[in-house]
């Protein structure tokens, strides 16, 4: 595995492979790996000859400083992972390679509603970073295709939309969400959780497989708030349950609606937001 620092290395040998007509996968990351990542650097492997993977904790997609400061960080442990998938090229930039002064990497591009929704309504300003720091690493890597989890969905689904806008080559590919044994979708944020709140937040994808099959036993209304009254336990708020539009995120009352649903949900257990999403119609 190489370990490139600095943009202007890693192009020149990202340039070199392209000459060779090497098909190059990314797969962005802010580090703390586990296997939902893993997941996304398999899938590449196995539909390109290069495989990159970046780690950088990017603080203008964080709208709380004090969420930032505790992102972990685990490098040593993340590139023995990431070298024992094989990964072909690592890029770990730091601040200044991301963003040097000078270079205007803001967002060009109005998302309208679909950032302003479910995430975005809860985060101010998130998906602008997410877009910027992912609209610049594509620049830096100009892969052929883009891995990003179902996990989250919002995320993905914003990214599309901004390939279209950007009008690059580069195709996402969108990974299933991998699951602890007990059906907690992973995430870096698991490990925040104590013992008990551990225990209750199963309850989440548990209450989404369940909606999915009362979907078509009710109406969506009343889907949703059943779900709703299942996750309100003492010491779980829901932030938002949605039933949108699986392209467009709009919100949707009827099945007839849209051609593809998903349902969204951030609920919040003993303080920690742990997102989850499932697709009612796989398509
Ligand atoms: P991060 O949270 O590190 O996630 C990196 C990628 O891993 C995302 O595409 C995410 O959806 C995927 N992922 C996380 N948990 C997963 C799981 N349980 N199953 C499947 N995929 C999973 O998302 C980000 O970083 C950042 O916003 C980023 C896109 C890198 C921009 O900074």
């Amino acid at each position: 595995m190489y370990l490139f620092k600095h943009v202007k290395e890693l192009k020149h040998y990202l340039n070199a492979l392209r000459k060779e007509n090497a098909a190059i996968g990314f797969v962005p990351t802010m580090g703390a790996l586990h296997e939902g990542h893993l997941s996304l650097v398999r899938a590449a492997k196995k539909d390109n000859v290069k495989v990159v993977v970046s780690i950088f904790v990017n603080p203008t997609q964080f709208d709380d400083t004090a969420d930032l400061a505790v992102y972990p960080r685990t490098a040593p442990k993340d590139i023995e992972m990431l070298s024992s998938e094989q990964t072909d090229i690592l890029f770990m930039p730091n601040e200044k390679e991301v963003y040097p002064p000078g270079l205007d990497t803001t967002n060009p591009f109005d998302f309208g509603k679909m950032a302003t929704i479910m995430e975005g309504a809860h985060r101010t300003g998130h998906f602008d970073g997410m877009a910027q720091v992912v609209r610049r690493l594509l620049q830096i890597v100009e892969p052929d295709l883009l891995y990003m989890g179902q996990k989250d969905y919002q995320q993905q689904a914003i990214v599309k939309k901004m390939l279209k806008l950007m009008g690059v080559n580069t195709e996402l590919v969108m990974c299933p969400i991998i699951r602890e044994p007990d059906g907690l979708a992973m995430s870096s944020r698991n490990v925040r959780l104590s013992e008990e709140d551990r225990k209750k937040a199963a309850l989440i994808s548990k209450t989404l497989f369940e909606a999915k099959k009362e979907a078509s036993l009710f109406s969506l209304q009343e889907m949703r708030t059943r779900a709703i009254e299942k996750l309100s336990l003492p010491g779980m708020e829901v932030d938002y349950f949605e039933v949108a539009d699986a392209i467009s995120l709009e919100p949707i009352e009827h099945f007839e609606d849209a051609e593809q649903i998903v349902i969204c949900t951030t609920v919040r257990v003993g303080g920690v937001r742990l997102l989850d999403n499932i697709l009612l119609v796989d398509g």
